[in-house]
């Protein structure tokens, strides 16, 4: 099978890129590289520069591929709150553009990237897939209204397209950057020696999901037979970001210096996926745990050329 992943130079995409060249598939990346790194580009994958909120760059990337798995994306609630025009630009016109694109080659499936961030502040816990869906900020919003096209596509073309809702997802490749990951901010703060602060009392819960995880779901949905809809994608455990602090000082052997700051605006109070609906719908079951994901992250952050060189920048 050829395989298009938008958003391939990405945290999340390029671990899926791995994942489909390791299972023997071609590889098409469409990537406009504002939030991913050259440096995640897989050798043995093709590569296409350009920017899916643009009408045929997703079309022109998807000829002769087989299915799209479509994660390019303005990331992230503040990021949208800062900018929620080309939060929309990207996260709705991009999917209709990809959407458009697997209609027109004639691709039955586009696995999407969605977010916990649809459902807005926790009514029940866990979260199941009909829980209220009433985002806090505009990228849940555009995620929802994008997760509403591929299920449009559904009825009106018959394709079966699968919408992955990400809870918080964390592992090899996931760089700091300024719009705030927690666990990426709290390793490179902590391995420099640095004190972190937390927004709020700290005692806000997440589902963190490994990264492994996360492509392999992607990988299970985007080769099912039958799987279409929307499903959760977590780990189906969740920890006070308090307690993260404290695990994650331990694992790198510092002392945990934790400041306490306001709560952030269009951030939830508590997350926590229930899983059974993707272990039903295409065999998915999270297999990495919390202490033995951040070990491997941590040692890999210790040892990327990327963040090593921005430390250095930093210092001088
Ligand atoms: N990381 C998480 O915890 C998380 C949680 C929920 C959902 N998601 C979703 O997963 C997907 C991947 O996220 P990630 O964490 O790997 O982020 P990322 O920023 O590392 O990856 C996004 C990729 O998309 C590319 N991109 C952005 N805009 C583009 C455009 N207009 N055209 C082409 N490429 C573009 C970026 O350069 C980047 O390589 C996104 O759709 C995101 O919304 C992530």
């Amino acid at each position: 099978m050829k395989a298009l992943v938008t958003g391939g130079a990405g945290f999340i995409g390029s671990n899926l890129v791995e994942l489909l060249l390791g299972e023997g598939h071609q590889v098409v990346v469409l990537d406009d590289i504002s939030s991913g790194y050259e440096e995640n580009l897989h050798p043995d994958a093709e590569f296409v520069r350009g920017d899916v909120s643009v009408p045929d760059v997703a079309a022109s990337a998807a000829l002769g591929c087989g299915v799209i798995f479509h994660l390019a994306a303005s990331v992230g609630n503040t990021r949208s709150i800062d900018e929620p025009v080309r939060d929309s630009q990207v996260n709705v016109i991009g999917t209709l553009n990809v959407l458009e694109a697997a209609r027109a080659e004639g691709i039955s499936r586009v696995v999407f990237s969605s977010s916990a961030g649809i459902f807005g502040e926790l009514k029940t816990l866990p979260i199941a897939e009909d829980h209220p869906q009433d985002p806090d900020s505009p990228y849940g919003a555009s995620k929802l209204a994008a997760e509403k096209m591929c299920l449009v596509y559904n009825k009106l073309y018959g394709m079966r397209n699968v919408c992955l809702r990400y809870f918080n997802v964390y592992g090899v490749r996931q760089r700091f950057d300024a719009y705030g990951n927690v666990i990426p901010i709290f390793a490179e703060r902590m391995l420099r020696d640095r004190g972190v602060t937390i927004f709020g009392d700290g005692e806000q819960t997440r589902d963190f999901v490994h990264v492994a995880d996360v492509a392999r779901a992607n990988y299970l949905a985007g080769t099912s037979t039958s799987a279409a809809g929307a499903f959760n994608i977590g780990s189906g455990t969740r920890i006070s970001i308090n307690d993260l602090a404290r695990v994650m000082a331990e694992a790198i052997g510092v002392p945990a210096h934790i400041e306490h700051g306001e709560p952030r605006p269009g951030d939830v109070r508590d997350s926590l996926a229930a899983v059974d609906a993707a272990a039903a719908g295409f065999g998915f079951a999270p297999s990495v745990d919390l202490a033995d994901g951040l070990g491997t992250y941590l040692e890999w952050l210790r040892n990327d050329p990327v963040t090593r060189r921005r430390w250095a920048e930093q210092e001088n």
